[in-house]
């Protein structure tokens, strides 16, 4: 998510202030950033592609000034470059925004009849567009505003300054969220307290409709009539880490509860044949895969596996990277190797990386962490773009991998005339409205089940064919923030031998997404079930021999792991939270291991 942050006030220092405050919202994930502030009465901009730092190498701290706004932008609308980043200016006007236009395509035609010639590919830039054509014909910047507001649709939250008014900063937004606050020498915006905590730790919600007009003495707030009111003042009580948690706990499930964005922010890029052409078509030159990943990253090569396999018909290899980089392989120039990688810095994948580069193998990186080790040596990458993932144990860059991994597989398998066109369409809406499903497993609460478990010394998970790369995931997920021991085991292999280990009351999730497996899957919960086990199955249809039956929505089967895992993260949320874990930095783990 974008980030925005606007300073004025008696004080000549709006560089730092801007600048530290867009610091303070890193943790909304960005790929570029910019600042626009008044200096000898002008409007100075500047932006850059990648980290702050980048831009802070072409800023000049000795600049004095009392004005400006600033941005981090997370790319939607547009690539990740110089030219799309914020601020954007038209004419007098100058305005950074977070949100989707959704009538860009329609708003931008319309400006291309006026003879104006947008120079970025960002739907933001109509916004400033639209601000000044109706500051030029109003003269008003108050009814410039109340008319692009009629104008627009979609989300936005978006700070304004004009180069005849070098007093004042103008804000509005809609969904997208907006604070504003004061102390005795400044006003401030900012997308999220985070970023004003260094200043003051009381603010003020801008509500839908309002304008909000700071200057360095005092705050407006106009409603829908343009008639002054009056604000509640909040006090956040806190310090920068619990404001970024939001009114969540803990990390985890903030970012859980962002993974439905994130799903569809990404799909955007992928929903159409011809995106999916211009954004994968490398992948159909060769007849073979190998992935590469650690921990969680090799569980979504293991559901990769068996979706390649049966909807793309494509032989796949799965390695473990701490054992692949060691060990004989016998890849060519037909195979790719694809490596998953969260931070995009695991010692294990990155070594295998450079040893399968040095064989001349194509290499495709899948990483969340922009212009990472692995990001940069891979021949190709794609991005996750699931922002930055705080929780040590990863949940929202995991759906975010499996999506582009779901994303290959579709295109592939229509490529391969197994996915017909038309199925292909039917699964990227419904990736578009998995959001609509998640909403329904958010909502369901896990806490009941979590009681249940989170005294146990040892739970199993089963599943057959993607159901078992589900159960991996799941294992981990709650070994690692609950310390809970557990075990992933295909469900059709307990019997030879394992299951000995099943003792009354021993908890056992299984997980059934597929039909053609589910009786087969059934009459192995039956085997646990006989010997004493309590069993939760998570399933697309009712079970009646389990303890437990949470059901998810019948969607097509390919996408229905994506429903599994997430409900399973919960339940590990709420058993870890139950033992009073600590979940965001479970005992003995790293976010990114970066040695053998
Ligand atoms: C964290 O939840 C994972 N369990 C951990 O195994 C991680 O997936 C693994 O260390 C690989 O990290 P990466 O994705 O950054 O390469």
């Amino acid at each position: 998510m974008c980030g925005i942050v606007g300073y004025i006030g008696k004080e000549k220092n709006a560089l730092n202030i801007l600048i530290n405050g867009l610091k303070a919202l890193e943790y909304r994930g960005y790929d570029s950033a910019g600042i626009a502030y008044f200096n000898k009465n002008k409007i100075i901009t500047i932006k850059e592609k990648g980290k702050i730092e980048e831009l802070e190498k072409i800023i000049d701290y000795s600049i004095e000034s009392n004005i400006g706004i600033a941005h981090t932008r997370w790319a939607t609308c547009g690539d990740a470059t110089k030219i799309n980043a914020h601020p954007h200016s038209c004419g007098k006007i100058t305005i950074v925004h977070n949100g989707i236009i959704e009538n860009y395509d329609d708003l931008k035609e319309q400006v291309k009849k006026d003879n104006y010639k947008l120079i970025s590919e960002t739907d933001s830039e109509i916004i400033a567009v639209l601000l000044n054509k109706y500051y030029e014909e109003y003269n008003d910047i108050i009814k410039a505003i109340v008319k692009t507001k009629q104008i627009i649709k979609g989300s936005y939250a978006i700070a304004i300054i004009c180069a005849d008014i070098q007093d004042k900063i103008y804000a509005i937004r809609k969904d997208s969220p907006l604070i504003v606050a004061k102390n005795e020498n400044a006003s401030f915006i900012a997308s999220d307290v985070p970023a004003i905590l260094n200043y003051t730790n009381k603010y003020m919600i801008l509500n839908e409709n309002e304008i909000a007009i700071l200057t360095n003495e005092n705050i407006v707030f106009l409603n829908d009539s343009l008639q002054p009111i009056k604000k509640k003042i909040l006090t956040f009580e806190g310090n920068t880490i619990d404001a970024q948690k939001g009114h969540f706990k803990h990390f985890m499930l903030k970012e859980i509860f962002e993974e439905k964005d994130i799903i569809k922010n990404l799909i955007k890029k992928y929903n159409t044949i011809e995106k999916l052409e211009k954004k994968l078509g490398f992948l159909t030159k060769y007849d073979n895969i190998t992935i590469i990943g650690c921990g969680s990253a090799y569980h979504v090569g293991i559901i990769a596996k068996y979706l390649l396999e049966e909807y793309a018909n494509i032989p796949v290899n799965v390695e473990i990277a701490s054992e692949f980089r060691y060990k004989n392989n016998f890849l060519n120039k037909k195979s790719l190797a694809i490596f998953i990688s969260q931070s995009g810095e695991t010692a294990d994948t990155l070594a295998s990386l450079r040893k399968i580069k040095i064989k001349s193998v194509d290499t495709l990186g899948i990483i969340n962490v922009q212009e990472s080790s692995i990001a940069r040596e891979a021949d190709k990458v794609i991005y996750t773009e699931a922002g930055p993932e705080i929780a040590v144990a990863t949940t929202k860059a995991f759906i975010a991998q499996l999506i582009i991994m779901i994303l290959i597989t579709i295109y592939l398998g229509y490529k391969n005339n197994i996915i017909t066109r038309d199925l292909l369409i039917e699964l990227l809406t419904n990736i578009n409205n998995l959001d609509k499903y998640l909403n329904q497993i958010l909502n369901n609460s896990y806490k009941e089940i979590a009681k249940k478990i989170y005294q146990a010394q040892n739970i199993f998970f089963l599943g057959r064919n993607i159901d078992y790369g589900i159960a991996l995931e799941g294992s981990l997920k709650l070994k690692e923030i609950s310390y809970i021991h557990s075990e992933a085991y295909p469900a059709g292999e307990l019997k030879h031998g394992t299951i000995s280990l099943i003792e009354e009351n021993m908890p056992v999730i299984s997980i059934i997404t597929k039909d053609n497996i589910f009786d087969k899957t059934i009459s192995n919960i039956k085997e646990t079930k006989a010997r004493g086990s309590f069993n939760i199955v998570i399933s697309n249809k009712e079970v009646n021999d389990s303890d437990v039956n949470i059901l998810i929505p019948n969607i097509n089967s390919i996408l229905q792991p994506i429903l599994a895992i997430v409900i399973l993260q919960i339940i590990s949320y709420e058993t870890a939270n139950l033992k009073g874990c600590d979940i965001d930095k479970p005992r003995n783990l790293a976010k990114s291991v970066t040695v053998e």
